[in-house]
Formats: C-alpha cells, sequence, structure tokens
C-alpha cells in the first residue's frame, strides 16, 4: 500500500522527527509581511492609518505587521462581539482589531496608562473611522480592569511583562467557553507561559513569528 505524503511532514522528506517532536521553521512568503489588501472602503481607510501612523512615527512598542494581521485574523474568526486589549500605546493593535469588530459588530475597550499615547490613539481610530467601536480606558489597567463584564471573547495581553499573570487572572472567569486569549512577546513571560500551559481547561499554541504570540484557547 502507498504511504500517504502530508504537506511539511519531515518523515516524508526523509528527514528524523526530533524526540521533543520540534520542527523547523519554514520561510515566509514576501507578501505575509506587508498590508493585506483591502476589501471594502472601510477597510481601505484604516489600513491607510495603520501604514501612516508607522511611517510617521506615531506609534510606540507597536506590534509587527504579521502580528497585527493574526489578531485580526483570530478575532474574527471567534466572531468577537467584546475584545479587551491591556496597552493601547498609540492605538496600532487596536486599529488591526478593529478591522474585524466593523463584520463582528463588536467592541473593543482597551486600556492604557500614559494620557499621551491614550490622546494619539483616540486620534487614530478617529481617523480610521473606528471610534464608535473602541473606548480608551485611561490609567492603571490593574484598577480599571474591574470595569469589565462577561462575556469577553477575545483578550490580547501586550501592557508591561511583569503583570501579565495578573491580568490574566482578572480576565480569565470573564473569557467565554471558546474564547481566545493572547499574549505579545511570549519569550519574555515565562511566568504567563507556566500558567496558561499548567491549566487542564486551557489550550496554548506558541506563533513564534512577529513578535511571537501565546494563543490560549478557553476550552471550559
Ligand atoms: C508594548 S506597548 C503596547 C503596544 C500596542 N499594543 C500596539 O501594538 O500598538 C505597552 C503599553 O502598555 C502600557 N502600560 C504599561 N503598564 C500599564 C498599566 N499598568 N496599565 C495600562 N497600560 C500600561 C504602556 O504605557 C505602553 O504604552
Amino acid at each position: 500500500m502507498k504511504r500517504r505524503m502530508f504537506c511539511g511532514s519531515l518523515a516524508a522528506a526523509g528527514a528524523a522527527i526530533p524526540a521533543s517532536g520540534q520542527t523547523r521553521s519554514l520561510p515566509l512568503p514576501e507578501t505575509a509581511t506587508t498590508l493585506p489588501l483591502a476589501s471594502s472602503d472601510g477597510e481601505k481607510r484604516i489600513l491607510a492609518v495603520i501604514d501612516r501612523a508607522r511611517r510617521s512615527g506615531e506609534v510606540y512598542l507597536e506590534v509587527p505587521v504579521v502580528d497585527g494581521r493574526m489578531l485580526r485574523v483570530l478575532a474574527e474568526t471567534a466572531n468577537a462581539r467584546q475584545v479587551i486589549e491591556f496597552g493601547t500605546s498609540t492605538g496600532y493593535s487596536g486599529l488591526w482589531f478593529s478591522l474585524a469588530l466593523r463584520r463582528s459588530n463588536g467592541r473593543l475597550t482597551t486600556f492604557e496608562l500614559d494620557a499621551g499615547r491614550a490622546g494619539q490613539a483616540r486620534k487614530h481610530f478617529e481617523a480610521g473611522g473606528v471610534s464608535g467601536l473602541v473606548k480608551v480606558v485611561e490609567g492603571d489597567a490593574h484598577r480599571n480592569v474591574r470595569q469589565v463584564t462577561a462575556p469577553v471573547d477575545v483578550v490580547f495581553i501586550d501592557a508591561e511583562k511583569g503583570g501579565y499573570v495578573e491580568y490574566l487572572q482578572a480576565v480569565l472567569p470573564l473569557v467565554r467557553p471558546g474564547g481566545l486569549i493572547l499574549a505579545h512577546n511570549i519569550d519574555m513571560v515565562a511566568d504567563y507561559v507556566k500558567a496558561v500551559t499548567s491549566n487542564p481547561t486551557l489550550e496554548t499554541v506558541f506563533y513564534m513569528q512577529g513578535g511571537g504570540l501565546g494563543i490560549t484557547l478557553k476550552k471550559l
């Protein structure tokens, strides 16, 4: 009988699979790191702000394009009605989420400590025509997270690294079963990785492009 071959299978290519099950990383197509094509005037307007914000330097520690695209795809796939973000900065990742929220008729609540960056974020959301979809909450997110009510569909943690576990504990009870908790710069938060990989009600995968993203599914 002929052996079935799987795309990307090292065994099929005759290579040995390491005992850890680790696989090689594959090269990205060039189009993975460029802005996506717009399918409507609304998308075009948001993507123009995304492009302009980075070119003009009106960003601060923003997610790379590959990650922004991933955030949008995950939120849109989850048909997210309520997205919570810790670490707005100037609204760059929020603009990516807004591409999904236009489709799902969802809302983003995003928390930022720095008043200047929160103000710039509001300007970006206004320019993208999505300020009605986004609420920027200024101040310490550890305190302000108490305003959040269930059900939450998607959480994005991208504020100070020492706070990730506390953010997780604060929102986890509010996330609906089947909801997602996304964490940026996952290589910098060992305590968070331990928390999401030692809980049997969670399933976490790691997307190690761009800044590295932990993608956690709340199973129950
Ligand atoms: C890495 S940046 C976020 C980048 C943003 N997600 C983007 O892609 O444009 C981290 C942000 O978290 C904010 N931050 C840090 N600690 C915070 C806290 N306790 N509450 C709210 N925001 C906080 C910082 O002021 C900073 O703007």
